[in-house]
């Protein structure tokens, strides 16, 4: 059977980018399409300047969107990485496998360091290593497919890598995945600044749409997203016009259709706005209802976390032993 891994960070509030590019497959389509795993991963959380109790609040917030999103505990796992001790104890083993060069090269390393360095923070040692952790996720559990959005491949090549490189150094025992994109909305932008990604973190949120904003909020910051001055009516050109293509982008994503043939319909961006708001509110509307209930219910989500995390458990200790093994150290006792 397919085995299938995520995992999500909880470094901000889930975005829209988060749920378009990668959650809202998650529930509807991975979960059943083999034995899957989903995880808010917190220890990456700590890689960057971050405040102890939001992390916490923020794993728990993105735990039961998870669910409210539609993740079934029937039929899938979530749990949160830090009730795992597997992640850590692999991803050790696998800094034995990478190089100082590899992490360097990653882009969001370089991104991430910079930014650290500019704000005055210093850069952590373990962003440096977060690509190794990442592999360290997907390689315990087998996984042969990662579901992640476009900005997540390079860190799925460098699992490929460290993957195929301790198998042919140690013996035959990870898998090698593969990244798995959706159709639609692999890369969402910012509606303030449609040539980055619509991010978790971005200082200022106005181009960010959260899942749980209020509807009053969502249209309100569709409806002042930025588009461009062009003339001669909507047209679908993401060089040209970015904002306006990430709108229409957004609509098909949102409420079905092609991009390209969604721009003919519309004759003022004031109408694509319209009813890009209108469609996001309604597509997010079933998921803050199913949140309000289940944060009142925290005892459930704490139990199915728990009883994800023994799961996810019992499920990595035997590849991450045989690693142990295959690299020179005793066996577990
Ligand atoms: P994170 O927490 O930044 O994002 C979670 C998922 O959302 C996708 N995503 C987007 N997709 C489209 N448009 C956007 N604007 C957008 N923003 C985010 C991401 O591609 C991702 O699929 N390193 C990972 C977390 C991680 C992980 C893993 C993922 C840790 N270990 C193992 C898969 C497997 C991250 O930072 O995701």
């Amino acid at each position: 059977m397919t085995r299938i891994f995520s995992g999500i960070k909880p470094t901000g509030h889930m975005t829209l980018g988060n749920y378009l590019g990668a959650v809202r497959q998650w529930a509807a389509v991975d979960q059943y399409r083999g034995e899957a795993l989903f995880s808010v991963v917190d220890l990456h959380a700590l890689t960057v300047e971050h405040d102890p109790a939001r992390v916490l609040r923020l794993s728990r917030e993105i735990a039961a969107l998870l669910l409210a999103v539609g993740l079934d505990p029937a039929v899938c796992t979530v749990f949160v990485q830090s009730q795992v001790d597997e992640h850590a104890r692999l991803s050790y083993v696998l800094e034995c496998t990478a190089s100082d060069g590899e992490m360097r090269r990653m882009i969001q390393y370089r991104e991430k360091s910079a930014q650290a360095q500019a704000s005055g923070d210093g850069v952590r040692l373990s962003l440096l290593t977060y690509p190794v952790l990442m592999a360290a996720d997907i390689l315990a559990y087998g996984a042969d497919e990662v579901p992640v959005g476009d900005d997540q491949t390079q860190h799925v090549e460098l699992t490929r890598d460290l993957a195929v490189r301790f198998n042919q150094r140690y013996g035959e025992t990870f898998v090698v995945p593969r990244a798995t994109k959706p159709v639609v909305a692999a890369r969402v932008m910012d509606l303030q600044e449609p040539t980055s990604k619509m991010g978790k973190t971005t200082a200022g949120t106005g181009g960010v749409v959260f899942v749980l904003d209020e509807p009053g909020v969502v249209r309100k910051k569709v409806m002042r997203a930025v588009t461009d001055s062009g003339s001669g009516g909507v047209e679908y050109d993401r060089e040209k016009r970015p904002g306006v293509a990430n709108l229409l982008d957004l609509l098909a994503a949102c409420a079905g259709g092609e991009p390209e043939e969604l721009a003919g319909a519309y004759a003022s961006y004031g109408a694509l706005k319209k009813d890009v708001a209108e469609a996001v509110v309604e597509m997010l509307r079933p998921v803050r209802e199913r949140y309000a209930e289940l944060a009142a219910d925290a005892g459930h989500v704490e139990g199915v976390l728990r009883e994800g995390a023994e799961r996810a458990r019992a499920m990595a200790r035997p590849t991450v032993d045989a690693a142990y093994r295959a690299i020179g150290l005793l066996p577990a006792v």
